[in-house]
């Protein structure tokens, strides 16, 4: 199925719920499809102003009304069962694919690996690209292969997982020039038949009724997240707007010398020793910042984890509230000595 439709509204297609206008929003299921839209002249206008593939907008920031050019979303919802002994189970999951449609599905069938990702907005899709991450867990741990169409010899490309580049929020599908010219198809997971429950991160433990019961930790997933993000459907969120800062050494002591002469107490602050350095909480410094819940115009710091931004009713522009991530982003800086990332991609 390849259908490509005209003059949409974008607010279908991102979760922050900003609103605005596109020229082509492209549909697509299979590498045959993605092969007539840049090889069939019918479609030239579309590609020529340049096609940038999306899931469910769950962390993009439409920060121009009108966006210019084509956006595309893979329209398949396939899971298939592609090999499996006593120990493990090896899935094939299409990019379009709701990540928590793939935990669910694991969940049903006792397939250990994803359930700490419970609940996590965006697609399979999306999850291989930037290595989603939730409660100790990231999406490369359970990846075993991505399979993408190439844009330069539009053919199916195979990576294995070591060969992708993951990091925290990171892949080399984020980077130029892999960027453009791969498209991520399908991905081949790989979960344990025996209970692997990874419960070390917070108070996830204690919530957990039955530790060797899948459902159990999915459930004790799904509230705490419920207890601390807005709801998806009801308030418009790209779930964390900012990374995780990761500093070196001396970029700590400036950090803590720099908290100090803007009289911060640090007493508390998490630090968690990771490669490449160690990382600080960005929901930690937001707060201690004094930005919870702070609102501007119609966007909102999120009171319970600021480290989200929200829409508060619906109708923050992404201007809007790409206006007040600078704020947040400068006040940091000012008090910390620290500029943080946006999670977030702008569009
Ligand atoms: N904190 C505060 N004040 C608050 C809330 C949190 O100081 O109001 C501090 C606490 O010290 C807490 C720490 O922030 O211990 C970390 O908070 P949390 O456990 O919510 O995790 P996070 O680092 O803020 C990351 C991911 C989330 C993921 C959670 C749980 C990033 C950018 N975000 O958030 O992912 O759900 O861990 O594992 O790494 C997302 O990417 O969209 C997302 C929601």
């Amino acid at each position: 199925m390849l259908v490509v439709n005209r003059d949409v509204s974008l607010r279908p297609l991102n979760t922050m719920d900003v609103d605005g206008t596109l020229r082509y929003l492209v549909e697509w299921e299979t590498a045959e499809d993605l092969g007539r839209l840049f090889t069939d002249s019918t479609y030239a206008d579309v590609v020529d102003g340049g096609v940038k593939f999306i899931g469910q907008g769950s962390n993009l920031l439409f920060v121009s009304r009108d966006y210019r050019g084509a956006l595309a979303k893979c329209a398949s919802r396939a899971i298939r069962l592609v090999g499996e002994n006593d120990k493990y189970a090896d899935l094939e999951v299409s990019a379009g694919v709701a990540l928590d449609d793939v935990v669910a599905y694991c969940c049903r069938h006792c397939l250990w690996g994803l359930e700490n990702l419970s609940l996590i907005p965006g697609t399979a899709g999306g999850a291989a690209v930037q290595n989603v991450g939730a409660y100790g867990v990231e999406f490369k741990d359970v990846v075993v292969k991505v399979n993408c169409y190439d844009r330069e010899t539009h053919r199916i490309v195979s990576f294995d997982v070591g060969d992708i580049g993951y990091a925290y929020r990171d892949s080399l599908f984020k980077h130029s020039p892999a960027k453009e010219r791969y498209i991520v198809v399908s991905t081949i997971l790989r979960l344990s038949r025996s209970p692997q429950p990874r419960l070390n991160y917070g108070k996830l433990d204690a919530l957990v009724a039955d530790k060797n019961d899948i459902v159990s930790v999915r459930e004790a997933v799904i509230a705490v997240r419920r207890s601390k993000l807005p709801e998806v459907g009801k308030t418009g969120s790209a779930g964390s707007f900012f990374k995780n800062p990761i500093l070196t050494d001396q970029q700590m002591e400036l950090m803590l010398a720099q908290a100090s002469r803007s009289g911060i107490d640090v007493t508390g602050m998490p630090v968690f020793d990771v490669a490449g350095g160690r990382k600080l909480s960005a929901a930690w410094l937001i707060d201690r910042a004094g930005w919870k819940g702070v609102e501007s115009g119609h966007a909102r710091v999120w009171p319970t984890q600021p480290l989200v931004l929200v829409n508060a009713d619906g109708f923050a522009t992404g201007r809007e509230i790409a206006d007040l991530a600078a704020r947040i982003m400068d006040d940091i800086s000012m008090k910390f000595n620290v500029r943080l990332e946006t999670e977030v991609e702008y569009l």
